[in-house]
C-alpha cells in the first residue's frame, strides 16, 4: 500500500507545483474575485453555507475550492496528502487576503481526525479514484460531521470512469466497474495540464455508486439527494463539446446521455 501511497503522492506533488499556472484553474480569475466553484455545488450546497459556517474540504488540492467557500463565508479547514497543494493553498490564502478564515493540513484523508466537528464536510471532482479504502474514507465524513452538519460530494461518476471514449452509438469498455484492485497509470499530462511529469506513475480504484452510497449510509448519514448528470467538469473523451459554464458534453452524434457526474447530500441525524 505504501508503495501506491507513495507514487500517488509524488505525482499530485508535482502536479500541485504545475496546476496553479493553468487555464484550467485561471488563479488570476480567482484573485480577480471570481468564484472557482461549479454552479453545481453553489446551487446544491450554497444555500448551507452561510458567515461562520465551518466547512472541512477533503482533498483540497491547491485550496481555491476552499478559498471561494471562504469567500461565501465559511471558515474553512483544507485537507491535502500533497505537501506542495498544501504549501500552495498557504500562498494563495496570503495572496487573496483569506488566510485569517482559512487553515491548511497536511494529511492522507483515511485516517484522518482533526478532533473537531463540522458543519460541512464537502469534496469534489476527481477524489474517490485516489482512496483504496472507501469505508475508511466514510468514517473520516462521518467523524469530523457535526450532528444536524451536511455532507456534499460532486464527483466524476463511476459509470463514465469505465469507458475510454464514447462516440455515435458505441463506446469503447476500458475500465472495470467493480474491482478492488488499483489500476495503474503512467500517462503524460492530465486534465488541467498538457505537461511532461516527471512523477507519472499512479494508481487509482475503480469505487461503484452503491458502495459510496452504503459507506455513507451505514454510518447514520440521511441521504437527502443523489443526483447524476450528462455533463462533467472536463475533457475526459474525445470529441466532447464544452458550454458557456465550462461543463463538457457528449460530442452530438452520440446516441444516449450517460452519466458523467454525480451529486449526493446526506445529513448527520
Ligand atoms: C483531482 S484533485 C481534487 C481536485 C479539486 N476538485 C480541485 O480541482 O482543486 C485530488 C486531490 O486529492 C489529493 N489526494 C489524493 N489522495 C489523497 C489522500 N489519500 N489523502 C489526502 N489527499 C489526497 C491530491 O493531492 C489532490 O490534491
Amino acid at each position: 500500500m505504501d508503495d501506491y501511497y507513495e507514487s500517488n503522492r509524488r505525482n499530485w506533488d508535482e502536479r500541485a507545483r504545475v496546476h496553479p499556472e493553468t487555464d484550467y484553474y485561471d488563479v488570476a480569475g480567482f484573485l480577480d474575485g471570481e468564484s472557482s466553484l461549479w454552479p453545481l455545488e453553489r446551487e446544491e450546497l450554497g444555500p448551507h453555507v452561510d458567515e461562520g459556517t465551518s466547512l472541512l474540504h477533503l482533498q483540497c488540492h491547491f485550496g481555491m475550492d476552499t478559498l471561494s467557500w471562504a469567500r461565501e463565508g465559511a471558515e474553512v479547514v483544507g485537507v491535502d496528502f500533497s505537501g506542495e497543494a498544501v504549501r500552495e493553498a498557504r500562498i494563495l490564502a496570503d495572496e487573496a487576503g483569506l488566510a485569517d478564515r482559512a487553515e491548511f493540513v497536511e494529511s492522507d484523508v483515511l485516517g484522518l481526525d482533526l478532533d473537531r466537528e463540522f458543519d460541512v464536510v464537502f469534496t469534489s471532482y476527481g477524489v474517490l479514484a485516489w482512496l483504496d479504502d472507501l469505508a475508511a474514507w466514510a468514517d473520516t465524513v462521518d467523524r469530523h460531521l457535526a450532528p444536524g452538519g451536511v455532507f456534499y460530494i460532486a464527483e466524476n461518476h463511476p459509470v463514465a470512469g469505465t469507458f475510454a471514449s464514447v462516440e455515435g452509438d458505441s463506446a469503447e469498455l476500458a475500465y472495470p466497474y467493480f474491482s478492488d484492485e488499483p489500476l495503474h497509470f503512467d500517462v503524460q499530462g492530465n486534465y488541467a495540464a498538457d505537461a511532461e511529469f516527471e512523477h507519472s506513475e499512479h494508481y487509482e480504484w475503480a469505487h461503484t455508486l452503491g458502495d459510496i452510497v452504503t459507506e455513507l449510509a451505514t454510518r447514520g448519514l440521511r441521504i437527502e439527494f443523489l443526483h447524476e448528470h450528462p455533463f462533467c467538469t472536463w475533457r475526459c473523451y474525445e470529441g466532447m463539446t464544452e458550454d458557456e459554464q465550462g461543463y463538457w458534453w457528449l460530442p452530438e452524434d452520440v446516441a444516449v446521455e450517460l452519466p458523467l457526474t454525480f451529486s449526493l447530500k446526506a445529513r448527520k441525524e
